[in-house]
């Protein structure tokens, strides 16, 4: 936020107003569009339709034709609908909550959220293309999934309401300005110091682009428990059913924001992640995700599993990268 007073956008004109229609309509116009462009249209719409309840009275026609040039012509479409929706079923006022915005067309989650942080102080996260990069470079996730993004984002998010509108156009000037897809501005970036793609050296690795269709990616987050002097590994007996079912592995999470949030506060600041691994399997193309923790070995992990010695490795069934990184470790 404080980057953002000095170095982010001011000059955006629905950065002036925090009436829910307007930033309504700046949003979806914004959804696909530059801000350079949608700065031009914007204004002119308003001229034509200062309120909702003139936009919800006009005809289709009329706002596709001051929607031209924009693209994307379905958002022109769903902006009309929702206007009518708004006019007819919630008595002309936007609902003033992100999870009920999400409800009327045109409007998803992020789009919700913003107008409802711009609008209304709510604590609730954006998560535009824009976000999406930075997260997944500052955090260094390869193939970032929704599920492990709103979470993330969640909590991100300053303790204090008042500071939402702020630390909103915070993060989306971050993407716009800096955290750009080719070239990101690293010497400039407040967040450089605790950015994991940055500190990597190449941030516009992350994200990686989507993997060849016919192969899933998955990103496994593991937990490696170990004791001090590294004679005790935990492992836990994979179910059955799914990948390397059976086998004896480090216990997985979902995401590292998960397994983080499993750790006792002081494992976790001992904590330390490893390079990722890929890992290719028949249909599935992994990415392993290994954080190691030092455990008491009279403590117990967060994971069922069970303290297994590391010079009788050999003796237990493995998944191969696993091994191969047990096989590494100095202690
Ligand atoms: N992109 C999406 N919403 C935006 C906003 N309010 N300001 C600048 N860029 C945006």
């Amino acid at each position: 936020m404080q980057w953002q007073r000095r170095s982010g956008r001011h000059n955006l004109p629905w950065q002036h107003t925090t009436e829910p229609y307007r930033v309504w309509l700046s949003e979806i116009m914004l959804q696909q569009t530059q801000a350079s462009r949608v700065q031009l249209y914007w204004p002119r719409f308003l001229a034509r339709f200062p309120t909702l309840q003139s936009l919800a009275a006009a005809p289709l026609e009329e706002v596709l034709a001051l929607w031209s040039g924009l693209g994307y012509y379905r958002r022109a479409a769903l902006l009309h609908r929702c206007a009518q929706s708004i006019a007819t079923q919630h008595g002309g006022e936007f609902p003033r909550s992100a999870e009920a915005l999400q409800a009327l067309p045109g409007i998803g989650r992020s789009t919700a959220a913003a107008i409802a942080a711009f609008c209304w102080n709510e604590r609730t996260p954006i998560l535009d293309g824009n976000v999406r990069r930075v997260l997944a470079r500052c955090f260094a996730l390869d193939t970032p999934s929704e599920r492990q993004l709103w979470p993330l984002a969640e909590t991100l998010l300053p303790a204090d309401a008042a500071n939402m509108p702020a630390y909103t156009q915070a993060l989306m000037d971050l993407g716009a300005l800096l955290c750009t897809p080719r070239r990101p501005d690293c010497q400039n970036c407040p967040l450089a110091a605790q950015c994991l793609a940055a500190a990597s050296g190449t941030p516009e690795r992350w994200p990686t682009p989507a993997a060849r269709a016919q192969k899933r990616a998955l990103t496994l987050w593991l937990l490696h428990a170990s004791n001090a002097d590294g004679t005790l590994i935990w492992l836990t007996q994979r179910p059955a059913r799914g990948i390397w079912g059976g086998l004896h592995c480090l216990p997985t999470f979902p995401s590292r924001a998960r397994l983080l949030a499993a750790l006792p506060e002081k494992n976790r600041a001992a904590a330390r992640e490893q390079p990722p691994i890929s890992h290719q399997l028949t249909h599935r193309s992994l990415t392993l995700h290994i954080i190691k923790a030092p455990f008491a070995a009279s403590a117990t992990p967060p994971a069922p599993g069970a303290w297994h010695s590391t010079a009788a490795l050999h003796t237990l069934g493995l998944p191969a990268p696993i091994r191969r990184h047990l096989e590494k470790q100095e202690n």
